[in-house]
This record gives C-alpha cells, structure tokens and sequence, in this order.
C-alpha cells in the first residue's frame, strides 16, 4: 500500500523541534572514494557469539568489556560484572532507562575515559546500568556487558537528555578528535560453521579491511532519500533496487509494494541493523522465500517459518545495481537447536516476517540484520551527520557481497547435504506456485496494520472533514444571501403588488420557516457527505473495517502516537533484542561445532 499524503502532515502537529539543524537533501555520487586514513586505526575483532550476536571489546573506565554493536541504536550502555569503578566516571546528573524487549536498562549517565581502536575518548557519556534486574536473562553469561550504538548521534538519547557536546555518542567523539580522517565505519561479520569462509569479523573505523577495499568503489547508497517521518527516525537504510529488490528462490522477482510513503513504485526501503539476528521482511516477502518449500510449516508461536535444514534456497538482494547474494547456510538458519514436535532437528527461515509498529507504521519495509550482514560487507559514512566536521558529504552506505554464490552453493552441500548434491531432486524442488503455503497474520498484527491505515489516511480524514465543514459553511451562508435575494426580491414584488407591509411580514416569516427547512435538510446532506467518506475508508481497506475494534476507536490517535513515540527514539533495540534473545536462549549449551552431519542428512530425508 503506497499512502499518497505521509504521516509527516500529522506527526508535524506533535513533533517538537528538538534538533535545529536541518540535513538538506543531496546527493553526490561520483566523489571520490573515501581517501586512506591519514592515521591508522587498527581494526577492531568483532567475536561472533553462536551467529545470534557479535561483540567487540571495549575499554570504559580503565575496564575491557565485551559490547554488542548495534547499527541500528546510538547509544552506549554498559554493566559492569564486576565491582564498578565508580571512581573513574563523572555523574553527569540524569538517569534514563533505554527499554529494549529483553527489559529495560535503567541507569544513570556518567563520564568515563573510553578506548576502542587505539583511540581514546575522554568523558565519554554513557548509561552505566547497574542494576541488571530488569533483564529477562544474565547478560554478562551471555557474553556481553553493554552495548554500543552505531547510530547518527541525533538518535542518542543520552545527547538529548544531556544537551550540549558532553552528551554526544561515541563514535561523534571519535570523529571529532580527529577531523583529517574520513567519518566512516566498516563491519564485516563472520559465519561460524562454514568451511567456506575465511574472513574474521572485524570492526574498523576510518579504514577499510584491505582484501574488501573494493567497497570503496561500490555505488554510495544515499540514506536520507526516502524521507524520513523524523531527524530521529533515521536509520542506515537504502532503498532496493527497481523492480529487482529481491530475488526470490524461483529465480523471479518478489514484487510487492513499499508500505513507506514516499517510496518510488518497486523499491523497498531496507534498514541495516546489525542488532537483529534475524532480518525482517514483509510478511509476503517471507512467505515468498519460505511458503514454497516442501515441509515447511509456519511457528506461530515464535513468528518464524521452520523449515528443513536441507532445503537450499538461492535468494539474493540487488542495491545499487549490484546482486548480493544470500549465503544458503544463513537463509535456513541451523544455530538454534530447534526440535519440532517429533524431536526432529529443524531450521528456522532467517528472513522473518516483520511484526514491529516501527515498520507497519510505515517508515521502513525491512530490516535487515546478521542473516544479511554475514553475507556483504558494509561501509557507513557518517558524512556531515558528525556536526563540526569538515565533510560536508551526505551520509552514504557501500556495500560489497562477500559470497560467492557457487561456491556458497557447494559449501551448502557439504554441511547440509553431506556432500551429496541432491539441491535438485523432487525432495528439494520447491511447490508449485499456486501451492504457496501463507504464513497466518496474528490478531496483534491486524490491529498495527489496521492502526497504520488509519493514521496514513489520518490526513484525508481531516481534510475531508475539514471539506465537510467548509461546505456546509459555504452552503449555509450561500443560502442566507439567496434567502435575503429571494426576500428581498419577495418584498420587492410584494410590495410592487399589494404594497402591504403585514403580508410582506408574514412573507417573511414562512420565508424563514422555509429556511429552517432547508437548514435541516442541509444537516442531513452534510450527514451524507460524511458517511460516504467513512465507507470508502472502509472499501479501500482490507482490514476488518471499523467495527471489529470498537473499543479502540477513541484510542486510535494515542495509540499510534504512542507508537510513534517510542519510534522516535531511534530505539531499534527493543526489536532488535527481541530476536537475539531468543537466541541466546537456545544457543546456550548448544555445541556448535559437534554437529553431526549425518543429522542433516537423516532429518532431510
Ligand atoms: C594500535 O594498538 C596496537 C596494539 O595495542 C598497536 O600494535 C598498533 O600499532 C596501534 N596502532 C596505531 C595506529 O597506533
Ligand atoms: C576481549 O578481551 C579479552 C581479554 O581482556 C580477550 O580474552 C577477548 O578475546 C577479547 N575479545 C575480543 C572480541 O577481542
Ligand atoms: C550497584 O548495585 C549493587 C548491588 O545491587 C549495590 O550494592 C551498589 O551499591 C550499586 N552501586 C552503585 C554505584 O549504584
Ligand atoms: C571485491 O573484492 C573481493 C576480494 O578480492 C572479490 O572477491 C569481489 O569479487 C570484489 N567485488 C567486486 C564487486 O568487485
Ligand atoms: C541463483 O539464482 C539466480 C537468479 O535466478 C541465478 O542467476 C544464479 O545463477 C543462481 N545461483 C546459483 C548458485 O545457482
Ligand atoms: C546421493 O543421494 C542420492 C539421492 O538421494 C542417492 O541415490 C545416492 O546414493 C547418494 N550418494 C551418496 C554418495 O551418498
Ligand atoms: C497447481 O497447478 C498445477 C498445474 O500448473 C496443477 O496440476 C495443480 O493441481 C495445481 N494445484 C492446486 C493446489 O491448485
């Protein structure tokens, strides 16, 4: 659904101000590429816990901690296990709680000296989080104690809730001290379980990994061309390419439409959040990949499709006008030790059908987390998002595949199918189309989706009752002056006629009994200038129409609002968690590298 007025006109009416600068949209491809950093950093390992989470060490306050790296947040939060340093870090006298699914970290921001890549930030704002409780798990048993945003620092709650410089997140921080280099990040995730590969996950900032520099010369996906609902609601994000977003398992394109108003026709608007483990599509665009496959069947419960380990997909996505192909072992993914009801090992299909507010609400189709990210490596550009640099660039996304899809296609076998190329044979044929299995939409769902309708039409409503109103105004007095013609011309005549005032009176007043009348039936004409308007509401939707949710009506504005709120803060974690933990849950205790082949093997047959 394309909504032709965006949220934009409504949420300008509860947006207060907050940033004061303005990005102007431009873009400038054909710049030359990122100029090698003047200071070297040295990259950054990134450890890849169970392909569910990928870590960094980090250095706050005299103390290494493994942190999480989000690019879809922009914050810094850590805990730490031990006893605090309370010694080393500033109070800076405010608390906040970033709300995230696996609970809310609550604390106080505080300063403290950060190390990362050989570069050293003093009073670095973070939230130290120190009471844990609120977390559904141990975090620190999972092998993270915090987590760090990647995130424009326009999204950064703590630089809200501290105004001024000495609230701005970490990688502001980085950039500033050092204004000759290029304000860019790369991150390259690794695949555990793969024979294949041979890259390591690393971090680096103002450097690229010299075997991918090559991303250099890839397109600049401009990330500010679709049109943001707020400054704060900025992601990484890009659009796909036209008509060839996403390429499904039969080989042909998986066209829907964008949910993002001003989306051009055939392009998806796709986030890069490196907080999700699973990414998540459209619903269509799941059902797309997975509703084909023999076996398969929809988890309710999780959200997810399970399907057969052995089941090879070739999915892959184009930006750019470059394919980047989907490694096979990540889109059926094997890292969670999932049983189905018979005891069976099963996989779960990584392209999840997306569920959260943020995307029904229209300002994205897709997220596309680790599923994704393991298979190209990605340059972000913070361009002038890093106020009083001297790059007065646009912030741009690069990205180059880092699968080779034949020999992915191999290494497929080789773990999946014990080496034993059946990809082909009828068991892994995928259904004909017109046998597509649909994954069901939860009730919870409709109501987001039901809600999104009403507020993208929010706009068409007001202004057609806003016509309403106008009209029967303009009819209202348009009349009152005919009236007075017509009484006058009455008089006129009356009075050419008989010339007798109290005939003319009594005239008079049946004229304005008559107006009564026509007032009234005006009421009703306006009364049906309205329901017309409420019905083809209902036509145009597809959801249940208003009646199925009664209660909600009242509700819908705050409700949406409230949604939209807690978009505004860029605090993609909440979602982001959502998945990961899930994760975790099942990662834990799971031997990955023990992993019989042959389990595969029984399992696909
Ligand atoms: C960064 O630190 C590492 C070890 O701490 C050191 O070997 C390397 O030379 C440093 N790099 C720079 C550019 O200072
Ligand atoms: C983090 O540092 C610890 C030692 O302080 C080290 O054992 C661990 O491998 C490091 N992790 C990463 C991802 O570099
Ligand atoms: C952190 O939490 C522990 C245990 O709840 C408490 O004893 C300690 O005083 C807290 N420290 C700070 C700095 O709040
Ligand atoms: C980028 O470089 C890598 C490694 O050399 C290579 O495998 C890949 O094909 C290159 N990609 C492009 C688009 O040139
Ligand atoms: C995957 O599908 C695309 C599009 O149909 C095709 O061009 C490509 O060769 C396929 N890849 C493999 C490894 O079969
Ligand atoms: C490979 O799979 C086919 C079809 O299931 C089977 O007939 C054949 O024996 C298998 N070959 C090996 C070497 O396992
Ligand atoms: C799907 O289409 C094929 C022919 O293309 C037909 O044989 C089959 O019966 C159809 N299946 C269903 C469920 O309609």
């Amino acid at each position: 659904m394309r909504s032709l007025i965006p949220l934009s006109l409504l949420l300008t009416i509860f947006d207060t101000p907050v940033h004061a600068i303005v990005f102007p949209f431009h873009v400038r491809f054909g710049n030359p590429s990122p100029s090698s950093a003047l200071q070297r950093r040295s990259p950054v390992p990134i450890k890849d816990i169970g392909n569910a989470q990928y870590v960094s060490n980090l250095t706050i306050a005299g103390v290494t901690l493994p942190v999480l790296l989000d690019t879809g947040s922009s914050d810094l939060w850590v805990h730490f296990p031990n006893s605090p340093p309370t010694s080393s870090m500033t109070d800076l006298g405010k608390s906040i709680t970033l709300a995230y699914a696996v609970g809310n970290a609550p604390g106080e921001i505080v300063a403290s000296t950060v190390q990362l890549a050989n570069t050293t930030v003093n009073n670095q704002a973070y939230l130290f989080v120190n009471d844990t409780s609120k977390f559904t798990a141990n975090i620190n048993a999972q092998g993270y104690s915090g987590l760090l945003g990647l995130g424009p620092n326009e999204g950064s709650m703590i630089q809200k809730k501290i105004n001024g410089d000495a609230g701005d997140n970490l990688l502001q921080n980085i950039f500033q001290q050092d204004k000759a280099t290029d304000n860019y990040i790369t991150v390259m995730l690794n695949r555990i379980n793969d024979p294949g590969t041979t890259l390591t996950g690393q971090f680096t900032i103002s450097e690229v990994v010299p075997e991918f520099s090559n991303v250099t010369s890839m397109p600049k996906l401009d990330v500010e061309t679709v049109n943001r609902l707020l400054k704060s609601d900025q992601h990484w994000q890009a659009l796909t390419d036209k008509d060839q977003g996403v390429i499904g398992p039969d080989g042909s394109p998986i066209q829907m439409s964008s949910i993002v108003p001003k989306a051009p026709d055939g392009q998806y608007v796709a986030v890069l959040d490196s907080g999700y483990t699973f990414s998540q599509v459209p619903r269509a665009m799941s059902d797309a990949i997975y509703g084909r496959v023999q076996g398969a069947y929809y988890d309710t419960t999780n959200q997810w499709w399970v399907i057969p380990c052995g089941q090879y997909l070739n999915v892959s996505f184009n930006f750019g006008g470059h394919n980047f192909p989907i490694h096979p072992l990540d889109l059926v993914d094997d890292n969670f030790a999932q049983l189905d009801s018979t005891g069976k090992k099963v996989c779960i299909g990584s392209f999840q059908p997306i569920t959260s507010a943020f995307s029904l609400l229209g300002s994205y189709d897709m997220i596309l987390g680790m599923s994704f990210l393991r298979s190209a490596y990605v340059l972000l550009n913070y361009g002038d998002w890093i106020s009083g640099s001297s790059s007065q660039d646009s912030p741009y996304m690069q990205m180059v595949s880092t699968v080779d899809a034949v020999a992915a296609r191999q290494d497929f076998i080789n773990v999946r199918l014990s080496g034993n190329d059946t990809i082909s044979t009828p068991r892994w044929t995928l259904l004909p189309a017109n046998e597509t299995q649909h994954s069901p939409i939860s009730a919870e769902e409709k109501k987001k989706m039901y809600q999104e309708k009403i507020l993208s039409h929010w706009p068409y409503i007001f202004i057609g009752c806003l016509a309403v109103v106008l009209i029967s105004v303009g009819l209202c007095i348009w009349k009152c002056c005919c009236k007075r013609c017509r009484h006058k011309k009455g008089d006129i005549d009356l009075e050419g006629t008989s010339g007798k005032k109290g005939f003319s009176l009594f005239k008079k007043k049946e004229a304005k009994r008559e107006s009564y009348v026509q007032l009234e039936s005006k009421n009703q004409s306006s009364a049906n200038l309205v329901s017309p308007h409420v019905s083809s509401f209902h036509q145009n939707d597809s959801t249940p129409a208003f009646p199925t949710y009664p209660p909600d009506q009242g509700d819908y504005h705050r409700n949406s609002y409230s949604s939209y709120r807690s978009q505004q803060s860029y605090n993609q974690p909440q979602q982001s968690y959502n998945q990961p933990q899930q994760g975790y849950q099942s990662y834990q205790g799971y031997p990955q590298a023990q992993y019989p082949q042959e389990q595969y093997q029984q399992h696909a047959m």
